[in-house]
């Protein structure tokens, strides 16, 4: 399958038309950003690791029964996808504390929560990506009453897959962020991508951030972070 035209450009990511109309293809750079574009940089090796971890993460979810958008990787970079209209939704899960919650609500970052929190965006970068609820996405039409509570169980069944699979390697999953689009005959699956760019991945022994924080917040050691979460998704080491 080879790329078309190119459909969309992101902060991180290019898509390209292909022959088929229902599929497309995901191209992922180098390129990070922070603070809705704030803040840009270059996270050498980025793009590869996080087409490659985000198809494996989808896999595995896939198998164990998660509808994905993923077709088949083409290269260490790029990806055939099925196209989606996206749900203009930001849904975050989060088991600790971090972030924009701790910033909030005044909460110490790395506080456990008796239960996964969930927490909708209102993906829209002229408006930063605003918080809102479930009657707010009702009202502002951004999805249905249906979709939202399949998406609502979707992600609690992605958090509970993935934390499962992230002990296993030693890494606490702290929080993430995915977004769901529909096929065209309206069937709602995940979309997007699964990465340390959309994921708080912290060692379990040290505590260690191993996710994007280390570029939003120049702690350093960003690319050898990445590199190692890759490493311990692929050896499956503790
Ligand atoms: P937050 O604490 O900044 O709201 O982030 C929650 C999670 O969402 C975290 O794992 C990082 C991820 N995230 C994105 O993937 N894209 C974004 O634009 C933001 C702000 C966060």
């Amino acid at each position: 399958m080879e790329k078309q035209e190119l459909l969309y450009e992101g902060k991180a990511k290019k898509v390209y038309t292909t022959p088929d109309p229902e599929l497309l293809i995901v191209s992922y750079k180098d390129d990070a950003t922070a603070f809705n574009g704030l803040k840009k940089g270059t996270i050498q090796g980025k793009g590869a690791i996080n087409n490659q971890m985000s198809n494996l993460l989808m896999a595995a979810l896939e198998k164990r029964g998660m509808p994905t958008h993923l077709v088949r990787e083409l290269n260490p970079r790029e990806t055939l996808v099925k196209r989606v209209a996206i749900v203009p939704l930001e849904v975050i899960v989060r088991n600790l504390a971090a972030g924009s919650f701790s910033k909030r609500y005044g909460v110490e970052e790395g506080t456990p929560f008796d239960e996964p929190v969930l927490e909708f965006s209102y993906k829209n970068d002229e408006l930063g990506d605003p918080l809102l609820n479930d009657d707010h996405a009702a009202a502002l039409k951004l999805a249905t009453r249906e979709e939202l509570a399949v998406i609502r169980e979707y992600a609690f069944q992605i958090n509970r897959l993935l934390r499962e699979l992230w002990t296993d390697r030693g890494i606490i999953l702290v929080d993430f962020k995915v977004e769901f689009g529909r096929l065209p005959d309206g069937t709602v699956v995940l979309a997007d991508e699964i990465s340390p760019d959309t994921c708080r991945l912290w060692d379990a022994q040290t505590r260690e951030k191993l996710d994007k924080d280390r570029f939003r917040r120049d702690l350093g050691g960003v690319e050898e972070a990445y590199r190692q979460v890759m490493e311990r998704l692929t050896s499956g080491l503790r």
